[in-house]
């Protein structure tokens, strides 16, 4: 499976998810900087991913650093924290990544800087491979949702690109495939970075699975066919009463879902869920340069689409008010989005709280139709 990023020889090595699919190419990364630079160009992206990233950069920062004791290496250590902050405000794993950093060093405040160093690589490595961990998890919980026959739609690309392998939305995707269900996944466009056409449909065909693209508007009307057996989106931030950040077209799938009763599932390591968060209104929404819009990139040059000099909202995410989120995939089980406060208690029974496929397929199916298209149809 396709690998974003990697720790190879003391350098942080980055799949070009901006040439995707026609290139593969990959950039070396041996500063800190260049890491940032990298988040904020989309060279590397999906919120586990960047979270990964920031650590890994993280680690690259500390290598440069010459001090005497844990407060001075911690002190030089603050611009590479706050510019690796400083790059992508919607997704809450960089900060996620940061605070866990920051905790492993203070609860090693005593070892030598030279180790701490070390520790530090090894600690981004860790969280690199747990977050395969987590999302294998995703996978296992959230397959059993999937039937045979069933068809899929996701939006943008939450999958091995967006994280450290293996994805969060195609995780019950890829689960449900290793476990022998047949089903067919229609993959957004996404625009306008075009993640859906160039990325998820490239990773989805390299596992051998079967993809259809379609433009965003025509998820409605597949819907009225009833070609759509149910949702699942990544997430890069989910507050703790369920409302979820997501790129921009989500909240239109999840009104469209519940419109048609479709099932809208959201995939999300408990990295990306921000307890601090009261409601989806205190999350930072990222607006982009107008150029994404004016212009397209294919093969070659970009293509400028409309006139010079047009006013342009570039809005890259959008949030979906948890009313609309039929059930949240996590590491930990499936669950309501009104329940995902009670995860972080002490006293919380899981099994209690986990939600099981029966409940929502029973109550929110309407029978599949058969449909005449033209001979072009599907
Ligand atoms: O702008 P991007 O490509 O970083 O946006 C990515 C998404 O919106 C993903 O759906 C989200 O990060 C979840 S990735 C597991």
């Amino acid at each position: 499976m396709v690998k974003a990023i990697e720790w190879i020889d003391g350098k942080v090595i980055m799949l070009d998810q901006s040439k995707l699919p026609f290139e593969v190419t990959f950039i070396e990364c041996t500063d800190y900087r260049k890491v940032a630079e990298g988040i904020k160009k989309l060279w590397i992206r999906g919120a586990p991913a960047i979270g990964i990233a920031a650590a890994m950069g993280t680690a690259l920062g500390a290598q440069d650093i010459k001090a005497g004791n844990f407060n001075e290496f911690m002190e030089a250590l603050e611009p590479t924290f706050n510019e690796l902050l400083s790059t992508r405000p919607t997704g809450v794993n960089i900060r996620w990544a940061m605070e866990r950093v920051r905790s492993f060093l203070m609860r090693r405040r005593d070892e030598p800087v030279d180790r701490l160093k070390k520790l530090l690589i090894e600690e981004a490595k860790r969280i690199l491979e747990e977050d395969i961990e987590v999302n294998k998890a995703i996978g296992r919980w959230g397959a059993e949702f999937i039937k045979d026959g069933d068809t899929i739609l996701t939006h943008c690309n939450a999958g091995s690109l967006a994280t450290g392998g293996y994805g969060t939305a195609t995780a019950p995707i890829f689960a449900a495939k290793e476990q022998g269900k047949r089903f067919e996944v229609f993959v957004d466009e996404t625009r306008p970075v075009l993640q859906g056409a160039r990325l998820t449909t490239w990773e989805l065909m390299q596992e051998g699975i079967p993809v259809t693209l379609i433009v965003d508007n025509a998820a409605g009307t597949l819907m009225k066919m009833r070609k759509i057996d149910l949702i699942i989106v990544g997430t890069d931030r989910t507050a703790r009463n369920g409302d979820v950040a997501n790129k921009i077209g989500t909240y239109t799938l999840a009104v469209l879902c519940k419109e048609h009763k479709i099932p809208f599932y959201v995939a999300a390591p408990l990295s990306s869920i921000d307890f601090s968060i009261a409601s989806g209104e205190g999350i930072p929404i990222e607006e982009r340069g107008p150029e994404e819009v004016t212009h397209i990139s294919g093969r070659g040059d970009s293509i400028q689409i409309a006139p010079d000099g047009v006013r342009v909202r570039n809005i890259a995410f959008d949030i979906t008010p948890h009313r609309y989120v039929t059930a949240i995939i996590t590491e930990k089980g499936v669950f309501r989005p009104r329940d995902l406060k009670k995860l972080i208690r002490d006293d919380v029974n899981l099994e209690k709280l986990r939600i099981r496929p029966a409940a929502i397929l029973s109550c929110n199916r309407e029978p599949r139709r058969s449909y005449k298209t033209s001979s072009r149809g599907r």
